[in-house]
């Protein structure tokens, strides 16, 4: 009986194949992925599964013991009928267990929160499946702002609306590390946890990407109705407005939570420090 991972193409999914491959070989698992082309480079067995396509599931999860279910990027109204799809296929398809990748976050105090409340829906239909299920709430992934460095350099500063919020970020790697241990070992049934390292200001963050980098950011904090303006004319309403939600929450303490990685994974959340490190000798700046 086999342990499939939606949304495989993507970065989180691959991220979570590759440790499950580690841990219990490449012929127990399988992606599951909207685009298959994307996906084959795992070197797994691949099928064929889009959110909004009830059927894909039904086949794609025929002798799957335990799916993981990564959460969609639609808008939050349509990503709770898609992850539907998925549970509703497991309940038919005999699937014994469920993981679902959530999000920290404050549900009705800030511009993120619909995102977070639809997480929060598709985490209800989770635990009334009937099925075992764990559930993780993922933190801020640090790679987007590592990919956002040769912009940060041009500005010669971080800016956003966070203030002096700390946010505790994580990575796809150890989220990838983690899941991999929720989705094998029965303890985890029936728990909720926070999967992310410690939490820093963004004045942290900015003094962690300079001793990694050598750089010299700073840190100037806009109002958020200043940051929502300009997210939103450089990213387009919904983004703008999803990235603005997410600093204003971390300005109001929704990202500073206590962390259950260690209860999750067995093992201690790398720093912040090593994750940045990480990721910089994996991506060679050019
Ligand atoms: N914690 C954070 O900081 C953070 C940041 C961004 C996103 N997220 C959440 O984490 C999730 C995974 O992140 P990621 O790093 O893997 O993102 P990613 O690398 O951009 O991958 C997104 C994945 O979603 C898949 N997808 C989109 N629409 C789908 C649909 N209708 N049916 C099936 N699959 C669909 C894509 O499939 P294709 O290859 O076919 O496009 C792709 O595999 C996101 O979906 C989002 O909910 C979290």
């Amino acid at each position: 009986m086999k342990i499939a991972v939606t949304s495989a193409s993507g970065q989180l999914g691959a991220s979570i194949v590759n440790h499950l491959i580690a841990l219990v070989g490449k012929d127990q698992v399988i992606g599951i992925a909207r685009t298959p082309e994307k996906a084959k480079h795992l070197g797994v067995e691949i099928r064929k599964g889009d959110y909004n396509n009830r059927e894909d599931f039904n086949k794609a999860l025929q002798g799957v013991s335990t799916v993981l279910l990564v959460s969609g990027m639609d808008e939050p109204q349509k990503r709770i009928a898609q992850h539907q799809n998925v549970i509703e296929a497991a309940k038919t398809q005999g699937v014994q267990k469920i993981v679902y990748t959530s999000i920290i976050g404050s549900e009705d105090k800030n511009a993120f929160s619909p995102v977070v409340q639809s997480n929060r829906q598709t985490e209800e239909d989770v635990k009334n499946s009937g099925l075992h299920w764990v559930i993780g709430r993922n933190g801020i992934y640090i790679e987007p702002d590592l990919e956002y460095l040769p912009t940060y350099l041009k500005e010669g500063e971080i800016s956003n609306c966070a203030a002096d919020g700390k946010c505790a970020y994580t990575s796809r790697e150890e989220l990838g590390y983690g899941y991999a241990q929720m989705l094998t070992e029965e303890k985890h049934n029936g728990q909720i946890y926070n999967l992310i390292g410690e939490a820093v200001t963004q004045t942290q963050l900015a003094e962690a990407i300079n001793t990694i980098y050598h750089t010299h950011l700073t840190y100037t904090a806009v109002s958020v109705a200043a940051y929502a303006q300009e997210r939103k004319k450089a990213l387009g309403d919904f983004m703008g407005t999803v990235i603005a939600g997410i600093y204003e929450g971390i300005r109001n303490g929704a990202n500073d939570v206590p962390s259950d990685y260690v209860r999750a994974a067995g093992r201690s959340h790398k720093s912040l420090l090593k994750m940045i490190e990480n990721y910089s000798q994996n991506h060679p700046q050019k």
